[in-house]
């Protein structure tokens, strides 16, 4: 049964019924000086939920996961470690949820489930100098959305996946758990569960050059420790990705 009412769920979660965005929430929080680290902002309704590339984050009312989690005054993060870290722990949750699927991750930071996004992550980083101090890491899951209204890339929820209703604050949970937990482990062992769950892998696949236009075909062998996707051109050449410089077709 799903369970929204207003009341506080505890301690650490901020529940809102309608805001523009939860991780502008949670950056206001966070610049104001009120944010503790592990403080989830969440919300039924967002009126401009941000999605990567400037685009919309649409969701139906009180059916999904919107939620931004807050970590402040980091002592030894850096980008790439948390841009392995977050996918890779909403990946183990979504997979607990729905263990008769198999859960993937498509680089940059997006979750696939039978080749359709069921979660998309923005992380909003902080910086004091050269160092990352703090991030509002906002993640959107389908839960139990059935119809996107799409004609073309349908996502799917897990409701579609498992033909069972979730309850949108124990994903809450989990996650926060999840990246909570994860927050010590290694770059190096962060990025080789990654890469042993990356979507599409060892396949073939056509990406497009953001600036230029200009379409390759190849292999996908892996995401480098520097959060570069890796691949073999058809005509042997191996090619390193940065995050945005290329689309997948
Ligand atoms: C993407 O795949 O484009 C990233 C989507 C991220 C959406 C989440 S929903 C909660 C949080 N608040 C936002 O405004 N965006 C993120």
């Amino acid at each position: 049964m799903l369970h929204f009412n207003p009341v506080e769920y505890n301690n650490w979660l901020i529940r809102l019924d309608i805001i523009d965005s939860t991780n502008n929430y949670a950056m206001q929080l966070l610049q104001d000086g009120m944010a503790q680290s592990g403080t989830v902002v969440s919300a039924k309704f967002q009126s401009a939920g941000k999605g990567q590339r400037g685009k919309l984050w649409r969701s139906s009312p009180g059916q999904n996961v919107a939620m931004s989690l807050i970590l402040a005054d980091m002592q030894h993060m850096d980008m790439f470690r948390l841009a392995f870290l977050v996918p890779v722990s909403v990946r183990q949750v979504l997979q607990s949820f729905m263990p008769e699927c198999q859960v993937l991750i498509k680089w940059p930071n997006d979750i696939y489930v039978n080749d359709r996004k069921i979660c998309g992550i923005l992380i909003e980083n902080v910086f004091r100098g050269s160092s990352l101090r703090s991030a509002v890491i906002g993640i959107g899951i389908n839960v139990n959305q059935s119809d996107f209204g799409l004609p073309d890339k349908v996502p799917t929820s897990l409701l579609l996946e498992t033909g069972r209703a979730h309850v949108p604050e124990d994903i809450i949970a989990a996650v926060r758990a999840a990246v909570l937990k994860e927050l010590d482990r290694s770059s190096g062992s962060l990025q080789q569960e990654y890469n042993r769950f990356l979507w599409k892998r060892d396949t073939g696949v056509r990406l497009g050059m953001a600036t230029s236009g200009e379409l390759l075909q190849g292999t996908v062998q892996e995401v480098n420790a520097d959060f570069e996707l890796v691949v073999r051109r058809d005509d042997g050449e191996l090619c390193r990705f940065s995050f945005g410089s290329v689309q997948w077709l």
